[in-house]
């Protein structure tokens, strides 16, 4: 049963190319040619497409409404049939047309008038990706929130934070996953930015130079839930620049992904996280390994991001207006990298949310390598040592320690301070002050800056990232349900005729 229909569609498919006739019938280069086998992804989009043209060339009386009728019923009968019983052809559009003139007969034919494959084309991968983007977008926002959960339940959970892949300064596992949880946001809103640019009609451009029948562009434009008109006809017909936003936009995603995931391949190494059976897998040789694979699997997958990006500007660059036919090897650059990066985002999001974190593991690490010091300097600057003078009392004190090493204690601190600035530390501040600032948890109490690491801080953070959230899932259902109710409204259409 179609996406689209209503009722039950019966009828022979063709197996003919009658678009082409003879000539053109494809020698050697046939199947060099033909986009045909890729172009199942926009089958169903291309159907959508041929549906709205119908309907709209019946309201403009270009065609009458007998053939409309009989060319509409032939095209539910060819999506029934599906995109494997089309009949030979170029690609899908020519195809189709095919399968319809078998139906139909020579009227059949009329169904391309005021239209060429190029708007036609362009129409059907603006339509596709639209379902694309907003897939990865309902996979980002239920990544997001499994994101935000962990982060509740872990906003207490110190550990260390890194720079340089040194230990630098505690944190908590909340505030380092909001950090990831910020970006992923980023990421949404670039997708949700840039589908407003993919969601305009490129159909009616015809070739490129317009046409001499009287199409109305803003009615195609609403049976298909494009929000405008892409208004000129060259521009409408030759780019594709929608492709290249939405494949850079998923690309910077991976990026951000690939992050996450080597930040947790790294904390796997040292035992600071332990990821579920699920998300890890095993050596075939060594029995004691339990390795990241997943993660790692998302870090690769950048790759194909990457290449998704270059792959596409690559084949844009030198393409002169308004039509070539290089321009059939530009979509799968983009669907390529949103269906291994939409995985992606489902694969890390499910590996944080089902990993263990060891709190004492974590706490002991979050203290090693005097991680605590830029504090201890923070509070002798608190008690009017100029900060740079602190941080060389600290400086001294730190020299020579390893990554893994203890932090030195109250007696060793003061010693020098008294050598540094010729008086002990309690010249300046309590011991208990000190013996706190050296403790890795109360030190990121103390870090209760907007946007810090400090539990008041992150909860803050947590609210604003919930309403963020809520918003992005409100942009997601909107334009889902304008995209359901043109699909309504192009069968309530559609039905006036069959
Ligand atoms: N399969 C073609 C594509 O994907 C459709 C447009 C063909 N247009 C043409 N002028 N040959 O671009």
């Amino acid at each position: 049963m179609s996406e689209e229909r209503n009722d039950d569609g019966a009828g022979e498919g063709g197996d003919e190319t009658v678009v082409r006739r003879d000539r053109f019938a494809g020698g050697p280069a046939r199947s060099f040619l033909s986009s045909l086998a890729d172009d199942e992804r926009i089958f169903a989009a291309d159907l959508a497409v041929d549906r709205a043209h119908v309907v709209m060339l019946a309201e403009r009386g270009i065609v009458d409404r007998e053939t409309a009728g009989e060319i509409l019923a032939a095209l539910d009968d060819v999506e029934d049939a599906g995109h494997e019983a089309l009949p030979d052809g170029e690609d899908v559009h020519e195809a189709i047309e095919s399968a319809v003139i078998d139906r139909v007969g020579p009227d059949g034919g009329k169904m391309h008038t005021a239209r060429s494959r190029n708007d036609e084309v362009a129409a059907c991968i603006r339509y596709r990706l639209r379902e694309d983007v907003l897939e990865l977008v309902e996979a980002l926002v239920g990544a997001r929130e499994q994101l935000l959960d962990v982060a509740r339940a872990e906003a207490e959970t110190v550990m260390p934070g890194y720079t340089h892949l040194q230990p630098a300064q505690p944190t908590t596992v909340a505030h380092w996953l909001l950090s990831y949880e910020q970006a992923l946001g980023r990421d949404t809103e670039r997708l949700l930015d840039a589908y407003g640019r993919v969601n305009r009609n490129p159909l009616g451009a015809a070739a490129f130079a317009g046409t001499p029948f009287d199409v109305d562009r803003e009615r195609t434009a609403e049976l298909l839930g494009f929000d405008s008109v892409a208004e000129n006809s060259m521009d409408a017909s030759a780019s594709r620049d929608f492709l290249v936003e939405v494949t850079s936009a998923v690309a910077t995603l991976a990026t951000t992904l690939s992050q996450l995931a080597e930040d947790v391949v790294v904390m796997a190494s040292k035992g600071h996280v332990d990821l579920d059976d699920d998300y890890a897998s095993t050596s075939s040789i060594m029995p004691q390994k339990k390795n990241p694979d997943t993660l790692e699997l998302v870090r690769g997958r950048t790759g194909d991001a990457t290449a998704g990006l270059n792959g596409l500007l690559t084949n844009l660059k030198g393409q002169p207006r308004a039509y070539n036919r290089d321009l059939q090897r530009a979509g799968r650059h983009a669907w390529d990298a949103i269906d291994s990066v939409t995985d992606s985002v489902e694969v890390a999001a499910g590996a944080v949310a089902t990993a263990d974190w060891p709190a004492e593991r974590l706490a002991a690490a979050a203290g090693a390598g005097f991680s605590t010091a830029t504090g201890v300097a923070d509070l002798l600057a608190t008690a009017g040592v100029p900060f740079r003078t602190a941080h060389e009392v600290v400086a001294e004190a730190a020299a020579g320690l390893g990554p893994d090493e203890d932090a030195p204690d109250y007696e060793a601190l003061s010693a020098v301070a008294e050598d540094v600035l010729g008086d002990p530390l309690a010249a300046y501040v309590e011991r208990e002050a000190v013996e706190a600032a050296l403790d890795p948890a109360e030190s990121v109490a103390t870090r209760d800056s907007r946007g810090g690491p400090a539990p008041d801080a992150v909860a803050d953070q947590l609210s604003t990232a919930e309403g963020v959230l809520a918003d992005h899932r409100d942009g997601l259902t909107d334009r889902r349900g304008a995209v359901e109710r043109a699909r309504d409204r192009r069968r309530t259409e559609v039905d006036r005729y069959v």
